[in-house]
């Protein structure tokens, strides 16, 4: 596994073929941040892609957010870590005995990949979760499903930054927390809803920014992330 960074700055490579994948990550630099390798670019690509941005040095979060049977799931967490990446992730909302489990293949396996879990998604709002019979406060949604990742043995959890002050708080330094959702002041927002700032972000708490559009559809996506660290 590499670890080439201590950007806190993750890209979303949310491509759709290779070559316009390895043109992003040949325009930018693996000691300025890791990239995502998302559910488009995987499926479109496959493992290749992966090979392909280690082979250029880049640390790769593979974000397929895993969410079926435990076994399925902590199968496929174990082939993702065969790849080699440096972090992959799980919905939380497969239980605590699936996550212990994908984490216990992890560690009786001798890999180090890190292994979070979506709590809820950063295009969601109360109403999304009203339509689907959650009815606890978004926040608390979101605590209850950080809480169970953490008692589960995850290395930590996806969230808005927006809930990075709470998290911390309740759940200690040590629990990674990484926040999408994140746009400068001028950016659109697409289809994000609970969205922050990269500095705002970072004073929450938030320890990985995942930053998509607002890198990948600037004229010059490099320029556009070391104006975003210089901002940090
Ligand atoms: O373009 P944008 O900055 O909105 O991209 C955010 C990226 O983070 C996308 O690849 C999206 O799939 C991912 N993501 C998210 N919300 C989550 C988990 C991952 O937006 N809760």
């Amino acid at each position: 596994m590499n670890t080439v960074t201590a950007s806190p700055i993750i890209v979303a490579v949310d491509k759709h073929d290779l070559s316009s994948a390895l043109a992003l990550a040949d325009s930018l630099d693996p000691s300025l941040c890791r990239l995502k390798v998302g559910k488009e670019l995987f499926t479109a690509c496959g493992p290749s892609v992966v090979q392909a941005l280690h082979d250029r040095g880049f640390d790769v979060f593979l974000d397929l957010k895993f969410h079926d049977i435990p076994n399925t799931t902590a199968q496929a967490v174990l082939a993702a870590a065969d790849m080699g990446v440096w972090m992959v992730n799980v919905h939380a909302m497969i239980g605590s005995d699936a996550m212990s489990l994908c984490k216990s293949r992890l560690v009786n396996g001798g890999y180090d990949t890190l292994l979070i879990a979506v709590t809820v998604l950063t295009s969601m709002t109360q109403e999304v979760l009203q339509s689907l019979g959650v009815l606890s406060p978004l926040d608390e949604q979101v605590l209850r499903l950080a809480k169970l990742s953490q008692i589960s043995g995850l290395d930590g959890v996806v969230c808005s930054a927006q809930e990075a002050v709470a998290l911390k708080s309740s759940l200690g330094t040590d629990f990674k927390l990484v926040t999408p959702g994140i746009r400068l002041a001028n950016d659109d927002n697409n289809d994000q809803k609970r969205i922050c700032t990269p500095s705002e972000a970072l004073k929450n708490g938030s320890d990985f920014l995942v930053i998509g559009r607002s890198i990948t559809t600037a004229s010059h996506p490099t320029d556009k992330l070391k104006l975003i660290l210089a901002d940090l």
